[in-house]
């Protein structure tokens, strides 16, 4: 029965058995697997990590900042940040196909991975938060035992061109054990214990094309719907709780004015494993007071809705 503090002692001495005085590549996504990770290695061997974070525009709200300001800024871990938000939306124009949006995605985060390692001297290792579960799923799908419905671009091979060997610290852990590490390594809570976000982010939770707009008023909404859980104690009784965007005009009534703005659509489960859900059924006042702060805050929204759907048939994401 090993305890956290154990299986961290145990997993720097292997770290820096097999790293030796070499240097090692992170991909921080501000993820809880990439997170803990990070705070592991940077335990580990310090100034030998290098992290790249990739803000690629579809992240939650202040996500950026947050990442910078607990690894950078109070670890002191080395983190290079990468406003790629251009890049991917220029990728993105046009394309409504969810399938082929999680690919453009996935593979931009690659090429823009790449030329930034691509930058830095004498790195021999790229570290990964393959948690067991992971490890798991890659080999069904390999024999392919597991069907497939999406492509989950983070649960992967290393690109080819990057020559590099892989440390991944997590390959035998379960998520609940991944968090207590977390603690114990010191990151805060609410990076440990935030709900799952998907690696193609709001790209999948913008239906159809992604623009900046649509975006920007997403992250507010989202936010908003977050802000409130907390504050009703509802958060952490929901697996997973977002705001999705409908690319729909709905009338609003404004002064003696009629407008047409977009709809929110707000999205709460509950869940043991992810592969079945049910809809949270969050207090009325709660739904109310997400939905009257969306619509007066944001002048791009007119209509809020609730999704009652179980998965199955719906899946936990709109995409
Ligand atoms: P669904 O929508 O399939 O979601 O019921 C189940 C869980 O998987 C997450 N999800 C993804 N995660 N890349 C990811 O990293 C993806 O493309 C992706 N699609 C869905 C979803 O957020 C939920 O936790």
């Amino acid at each position: 029965n090993w305890t956290p503090a154990q299986i961290i002692e145990d997993q720097i001495a292997r770290v820096r058995d097999q790293v030796g005085d070499r240097h090692v590549l992170l991909g921080l996504s501000g993820g809880v697997d990439s997170s803990v990770v990070a705070a592991l290695l940077h335990k580990a061997i310090g100034d030998q990590l290098t992290c790249v974070f990739v803000d690629n525009g579809l992240l939650r709200k202040a996500e950026g900042d947050q990442v910078m300001e607990t690894f950078a800024k109070h670890m002191g871990v080395r983190v290079i940040r990468v406003d790629a938000e251009d890049l991917f939306l220029d990728k993105l124009e046009g394309e409504a196909d969810p399938e082929v949006k999680r690919k453009i995605i996935g593979n931009t985060f690659i090429d823009v991975f790449d030329s930034e390692a691509a930058k830095i001297e004498g790195v021999d290792f790229l570290a990964q938060g393959t948690i067991y579960p992971d490890v798991i799923e890659s080999a069904a799908a390999k024999t392919g035992k597991a069907h497939v419905i999406k492509s989950h671009h983070n649960v992967g091979g290393l690109p080819e061109t990057m020559k590099l060997k892989l440390v991944e610290p997590l390959r035998e852990l379960f998520k609940d054990e991944v968090r207590k590490l977390g603690v114990e390594l010191g990151l805060p809570y609410d990076m440990v214990y935030r709900h799952p976000f998907p690696g193609p982010g709001l790209g999948v939770r913008i239906l159809g094309e992604v623009k900046k707009e649509y975006a920007d008023i997403l992250r507010e909404a989202d936010a908003i719907f977050i802000e409130e859980l907390h504050n009703a104690g509802w958060y952490h009784k929901t697996s997973q709780a977002f705001a999705v965007f409908l690319p729909v005009r709905s009338v609003g009534v404004v002064g003696d004015g009629r407008r047409y703005e977009w709809v929110i659509a707000l999205r709460a489960v509950e869940t043991i494993d992810f592969m079945t859900a049910r809809w949270a059924h969050l207090p009325y006042e709660l739904l109310e007071k997400v939905s009257n702060r969306i619509i007066n805050e944001l002048s791009g929204v007119s209509r809020v809705t609730y999704d009652v759907s179980s998965k199955p048939p719906a899946t936990i994401e709109w995409e």
